[in-house]
């Protein structure tokens, strides 16, 4: 109760507030700040999948500046020769207003990443945009097998059944490559599990599930009760370190991430950055209580 009037008070703090409690999860506004900060993660053995922040845009002209932008980060981290690949969301590039135009312009992103031998991650947004993500991801790696992956999100209940349908894709020249993550947006009870518990444990059913099937995938959480079972079925079918790795978010329980690097596993970390950093960084602290009400008491004392 107390956590969700925190959730509905942050989107009205002053900016300026929210700022300070939101640097650490932000590299800045910069493609500078970005390749300063991938350069940093990468002296520390840390891969990298640079994000420009923004989201739901609303005209198509806003969409190509995106698309622009994208091609300004990736000739930037390929001449910084940065381990590191891209992460996009199909609504900054016009999902919900034009499909084909959004299809169009993260097609020249993945062009251009592959003209580098790299690689883009399509972020997993909200329910209404999941089937169209989906299409797009499959026309994707129709035509760029070795250079395009997508998200999948542990708490929908239809992400079993997705990612049996998508097996159709794997084959021996074009593995699949997906990051699962629990899944952040608000949904209905009528499709997304709600509970910790089972959420977690579908969580540890999709990653057996890729696994098993020889998919490599991305395991992107911060929850130490995720991180044993998923050590365990990387043993149980006996996965070579170069056929998974773990993913954090910039600036996230970095003892954790630590812990995961100190036993010899890949850890890539999502740098988000850029000057549309406030819904990002809401979206962080409504996760975190703890800071969120840092901020509530920094608001009220005085
Ligand atoms: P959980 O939320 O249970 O958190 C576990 C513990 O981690 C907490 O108890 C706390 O200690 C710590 N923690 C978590 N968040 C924190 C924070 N902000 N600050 C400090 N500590 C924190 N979602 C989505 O819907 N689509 C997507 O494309 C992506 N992409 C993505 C990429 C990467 C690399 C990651 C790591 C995550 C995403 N997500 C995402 C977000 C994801 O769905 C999920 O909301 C968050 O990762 C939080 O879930 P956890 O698995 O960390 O567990």
């Amino acid at each position: 109760m107390f956590n969700k009037m925190i959730a509905a008070t942050l989107p009205y703090m002053p900016k300026k507030l929210v700022w300070l409690f939101s640097k650490r999860y932000i590299a800045g506004e910069t493609i500078d700040d970005a390749v300063k900060a991938s350069l940093d993660l990468n002296a520390k053995g840390i891969k990298v999948t640079v994000d420009l922040l923004g989201e739901f845009i609303e005209d198509l002209n806003q969409a190509t500046e995106n698309k622009d932008a994208y091609l300004e980060i990736i000739e930037a981290f390929e001449k910084n020769k940065i381990d590191g690949n891209y992460s996009v969301k199909p609504t900054f590039f016009g999902l919900l207003i034009d499909p084909e135009v959004c299809y169009e312009n993260i097609r020249t992103v993945v062009a251009k990443a592959a003209e580098y031998n790299n690689f883009v991650r399509i972020d997993m947004e909200d329910s209404p945009c999941v089937d169209k993500e989906i299409d797009m991801f499959r026309k994707l790696k129709a035509e760029f097998p070795q250079n395009v992956g997508l998200v999948v999100q542990a708490y929908l209940k239809r992400t079993l059944d997705d990612l049996t349908n998508m097996m159709d894709m794997q084959n021996g020249v074009s593995k699949l490559n997906y990051r699962l993550c629990k899944g952040i947006y608000v949904e209905s009870e009528e499709i997304a599990y709600k509970k910790y518990e089972e959420i977690n444990e579908h969580y540890i059913k999709d990653l057996e599930f890729m696994l098993k099937n020889g998919i490599y995938p991305g395991i992107a959480t911060h929850d130490k009760n995720l991180i044993q079972p998923s050590y365990d079925l990387i043993e149980k079918y006996n996965v070579p370190k170069d056929k998974y790795e773990f993913q954090m978010l910039y600036g996230v329980t970095p003892e954790l991430r630590q812990s995961i690097l100190d036993k010899g596993h890949k850890m890539r970390v999502y740098v988000p950055f850029g000057k549309d950093w406030f819904g990002y960084s809401t979206r962080r602290l409504k996760e975190n209580p703890k800071m969120a009400m840092l901020i509530i008491k920094a608001l009220f004392s005085r």
